[in-house]
């Protein structure tokens, strides 16, 4: 059954254990931090990339002399160069397609890589770089995925198919859709886009390879998300056995998915370091992070909704063109090309949905990442939040009691949705009960009134989300073949002290907390004196990795089992202690206890002692245990986020002057870690709405290059968040928990937009494009009172 537990009084909040049972110091964060540059090998060369100023040009020559007359530069590598190594083109994420390492015959991209450059410091590597002649030739540039598919210019020639056109992919069911929605006394039918943005993590993507010729071991420093999936991925590409390679993935200062995909300075660096026999480093510049690497969403949406009079939904289709940029490197798992899409009904009740999405090449950077997000879940729910609300908007209906009419309800969990997923739990109406009640819903509604009366523009948005993480089932999930499950890998010392490893590696979400607690719940053991260590591969079990909120639902399940399986072993040992048959001890209050003799306990630490010096005749010694979790289902997390906003009418600027979010992530290991998960990820919510966009203009040239135009909030912009939280346990999850760390990120940009055309509704504006943007907003007024 699922219960309501409020969020504890500040001066609880960070108090350890699942059940809130385990009080331990109040200010327990573990870490340590170990970045890319602290790692220091003498003699290292640096590697600097030179990347093409065309974005769709015939490459007709590539001058090397200039370059390697400049002292210090030991090398410079082209495409051809990685051809003849067989290292041309490595493979996409679900295997469909390739991608070019450095730019051979063609550079497809703006800032594509074309060259490396090898040299005994970084400084002199970029010099040289600037010296390597390359003769383009021009050709036409195609930016606009809706251009792409009229296949006028061919992006790809290096395919069998001449066409833009990457795949179709669809769910649901099309002609009973379509019957609905014309059936349908109300049918809201329009066009909504998510903008390319990026994931810009404050540290960018690097290496240090370093090839022991002496060993014949290859160890790359990467900042890497999925170490173990990279160095299957580096073995299938090189041919290197995998015991001969170790990926050590430091503290990384940000991933967001940034740093999954493998690319192309990576490859460089490495093969450079294996041919040459020394450490070779490469940390890429700002403006190479937000031109080349993984961008994320770049989706134009059609959403219809039908609908009776009274607000009762009917039917939803939602028909997407997909801009993938010049190779199909989206994040996308094998068996769903277009992630987990299919979540697009949202929390809501259709007895009928459809939906289809073409993706298409253009001469745009690659990438499609999952930007704290799984796999297209954000674009997903800004598609359908948006939706409910145009069709609240034309029914003249309360969005929130649009919302409390069509919710799924609680009674329907397990909730099989008409588009293939089985939600696992939740609890809707609580959730925005709740919200609507602790923002004070009826009192805002009424002084939006009377400042319309006035003249005034403010406006409430609500976004009522729900969201599928933990890829996954392994029979549903993999990339590039490798299942997508995870790992747990326990030691309990003789002094009651242990280490944890699994095969996920946190880029500052907090697992060294976290992990500890679990172990600490399962075992009765201080979290404190528990080490978490994750991102070696010659020492983690094998996992998938960090991102798409993965972490907790899979891993977390791993680690919880893994502890239950040492406390199997440890009833044992206890009953051995107690010298008592092993069905008369029970594991209570975080001790073994013999039934019915009050006062004869046995703690986890006498038994781990007891493991090591007195374990029972014919045991195994030692008290260890590993875990491969494959979840049977993904979590389900949900949330129902409200923004207030004032609009200033004559300037077009928007204050957002509240923001309540009301997350239900199942149970909740640590309150504090959580809440720093919301802040951050509603703080990218807000960057993407009213900020970020990663724009080209005609010809293809890349207009945010750096930060001056690619905007990051700071202090200052970024409104004060309020935060709250009910608790629907996942029915299957070991610890009934699901991941929370994209929740944010993906229910906020609909409650901003939300809000900004509910406060412009009195003057016709029916929606804005994100990013909002004071000019975007003042234009919008402009047109309205036109
Ligand atoms: O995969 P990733 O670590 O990015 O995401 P996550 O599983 O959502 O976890 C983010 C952080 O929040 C981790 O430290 C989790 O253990 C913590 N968390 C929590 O304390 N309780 C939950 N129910 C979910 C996550």
């Amino acid at each position: 059954m699922a219960t309501i537990v409020e969020a504890p009084a500040p001066a609880e909040r960070h108090s350890i254990g699942l059940s809130m049972k385990r009080k331990e110091d109040p200010r327990f964060i573990q870490g340590r931090g170990r970045y890319l540059d602290d790692i220091v090998i003498p003699h290292t060369l640096h590697l600097a990339l030179v990347h093409s100023p065309y974005p769709h040009a015939r490459i007709v020559k590539i001058d090397k002399t200039a370059a390697l007359a400049l002292p210090g530069v030991k090398a410079v590598i082209t495409g051809e160069d990685l051809v003849a190594a067989n290292l041309g083109w490595i493979p996409t994420f679900h295997g469909y397609d390739k991608q070019m390492v450095l730019a051979v015959g063609k550079a497809l991209f703006q800032y594509q890589e074309v060259a490396g450059v090898i040299a005994t410091s970084r400084e002199i590597a970029h010099d040289a770089a600037e010296l390597v002649e390359v003769e383009y030739e021009p050709l036409d540039v195609v930016v606009d995925p809706f251009e792409a598919r009229k296949d006028e210019t061919i992006i790809r020639d290096d395919r069998e198919n001449k066409t833009n056109h990457i795949y179709h992919w669809e769910v649901g069911k099309r002609e009973e859709t379509d019957a609905a929605l014309a059936a349908s006394d109300v049918h809201i039918n329009e066009r909504i886009e998510f903008q390319r943005c990026h994931p810009a993590p404050l540290e960018p993507c690097g290496i240090l390879a370093d090839m022991d010729r002496g060993t014949g071991r290859l160890t790359m420093y990467l900042t890497s998300q999925a170490p173990h999936a990279h160095r299957t991925v580096v073995s299938l590409v090189t041919g290197i056995p995998e015991d001969k390679i170790r990926i050590v993935s430091p503290d990384i200062g940000g991933g967001f998915g940034n740093k999954v995909p493998v690319y192309p300075g990576y490859v460089v660096a490495t093969a450079a370091s294996v041919i040459l026999g020394v450490p070779v480093k490469w940390v890429e510049t700002r403006t190479e992070n937000l031109t080349t690497t993984g961008f994320a969403r770049d989706y134009h949406m059609n959403v219809e909704i039908g609908a009776t009079k009274d607000g009762q939904i009917t039917a939803l289709k939602v028909v997407t063109v997909a801009d993938h940029g010049a190779f199909d490197a989206a994040a996308d798992p094998t068996k769903y090309p277009a992630g987990m899409f299919g979540v697009v009904t949202g929390s809501y009740d259709f007895p009928l949905a459809f939906t289809e999405l073409d993706a298409y090449f253009t001469n745009k950077a690659p990438g499609g990442v999952a930007y704290r997000c799984s796999f297209r879940v954000t674009e997903a729910s800004y598609a359908i939040e948006r939706g409910m609300d145009m069709l609240a908007q034309r029914l003249g209906m309360d969005p929130a009691e649009l919302r409390l009419k069509n919710f799924v309800k609680k009674a329907q969990f397990p909730y099989a949705s008409p588009l293939g997923f089985v939600y696992d739990s939740g609890d809707y109406h609580l959730t925005l009960e709740k919200a609507l009640a602790r923002i004070g819903y009826a009192e805002l509604r009424k002084e939006q009134a009377e400042k319309r009366a006035r003249g005034e523009y403010m406006g409430i948005g609500i976004s009522t989300f729900t969201e599928v993480v933990g890829a996954g089932p392994s029979k549903l999930f993999d990339i590039m073949g490798i299942k997508m499950f995870d790992s747990a890998e326990i030691r309990i010392h003789p002094t009651g002290s242990g280490i944890v490893r699994t095969g996920a590696r946190h880029q500052g979400q907090g697992h060294e907390t976290t992990w500890a607690q679990i172990v600490a719940e399962e075992l009765g053991l201080d979290a404190q004196n528990i080490l978490v260590e994750e991102g070696d591969t010659d020492t983690a079990p094998y996992g998938l990795g960090t991102y798409a909120s993965r972490s907790t639902p899979v891993a977390g399940g791993a680690i919880s089992l893994a502890a239950r399986k040492i406390r199997e072993k440890a009833k044992k040992i206890a009953a051995h202690l107690l010298e008592a048959a092993e069905d008369d001890v029970e594991w209570t209050d975080y001790k073994f206890a013999l039934s019915g003799v009050p006062g004869k306990t046995v703690t986890m630490q006498e038994v781990a002692f007891a493991a090591y010096t007195n374990p029972p005749p014919g045991m195994e010694p030692g008290l260890e245990a590993t875990f491969y979790y494959d979840p049977p289902n993904m979590t389900f997390p949900h949330g129902a986020y409200i923004a207030v906003v004032d609009v200033d009418a004559e300037t077009g600027e928007t204050k957002v002057r509240r923001f309540l979010a009301i997350d239900d992530c199942g149970t909740v290991i640590n309150p504090m870690i959580v809440e720093g998960q919301i802040h951050g990820g509603l703080t990218e919510g807000f960057a993407i709405a009213f900020m970020q966009e990663i724009r080209f203009d005609e010809g293809g040239n890349h207009l945010n290059t750096n930060f001056t135009e690619y905007l990051v909030p700071t202090s200052l912009e970024t409104p004060h968040w309020e935060t709250g939280n009910t608790v629907t346990p996942s029915p299957h999850h070991p610890i009934g928990a699901k991941g929370v760390g994209e929740s944010p990120n993906v229910g906020s940009p609909a409650a901003f937009v939300n809000a900004v055309v509910d406060a412009l509704s009195p003057l016709g504006v029916k929606h804005i494009e994100m990013p909002m943007t004071r000019a975007k907003v003042w234009h919008a007024i402009a047109d309205a009172r036109a």
